[in-house]
């Protein structure tokens, strides 16, 4: 099997909001899709089995999408995605602008909040698939062009680890 070739399917990249039994997580993400345009509409979203925005999710039944654009700052990126909300010292929504969205966060700089409750839940070995309605969704502040996985690769990846290397050595200062 010529597995690269996947790499030919095209994602977005996402932020999850999610209630935790400390506050709040998420995660950065790009396995997203539309499934249905009914009413309401559902997505389905691929989530790690060990990651702490997984295990939240199943417990909470709830969680936000916030749309990333090519204008986000690569900070949110490594925020979300270099870390894990497991580690009670990591707060990742204290480091970003953000809004309750019916009680879970999610960033103000996106280009579209959305809020989802999920309907059903497959485990597969790797990744637990949630099925979720659309329970509302909006505009965020900019208006950027959606930013897709494929740039992240091509072209963001350096300056995500910078950002984050640079956020570690600050925090490593302060302390
Ligand atoms: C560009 C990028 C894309 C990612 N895509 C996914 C994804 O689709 N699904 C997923 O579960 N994790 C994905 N991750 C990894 C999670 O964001 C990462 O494991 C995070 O630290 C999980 O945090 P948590 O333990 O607080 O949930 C991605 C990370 C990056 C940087």
């Amino acid at each position: 099997m010529e597995n690269e070739a996947l790499f030919k399917l095209s994602y977005g990249l996402y932020v999850t909001g999610v209630k935790t039994e400390n506050g709040f997580g998420g995660s950065c993400v790009d396995s997203i899709a539309q499934i249905s345009h009914g009413d309401p509409p559902r997505v389905a979203f691929g989530s790690m089995n060990q990651n702490f925005t997984t295990e939240s999710i199943r417990k909470s039944g709830e969680f936000t999408l916030s749309v990333l654009g090519q204008d986000v700052d690569p900070l949110v990126i490594a925020n979300f995605g270099f870390q894990s909300a497991r580690d009670p010292a990591v707060s990742k929504w204290n480091n970003v602008n953000n809004t309750l969205m019916d009680g879970i966060p999610v960033l103000d700089g996106a280009i579209a909040q959305i809020k989802l409750s999920v309907e059903e839940i497959i485990l597969y070995d790797t990744h637990t698939l949630f099925l979720a309605a659309v329970k509302s969704a909006k505009f965020g502040e900019s208006d950027a062009k959606p930013l897709l996985y494929s740039e992240y690769l091509a072209g963001w990846k350096d300056k995500v680890f910078a950002a984050f290397g640079q956020y570690k050595k600050d925090r490593a200062d302060q302390t």
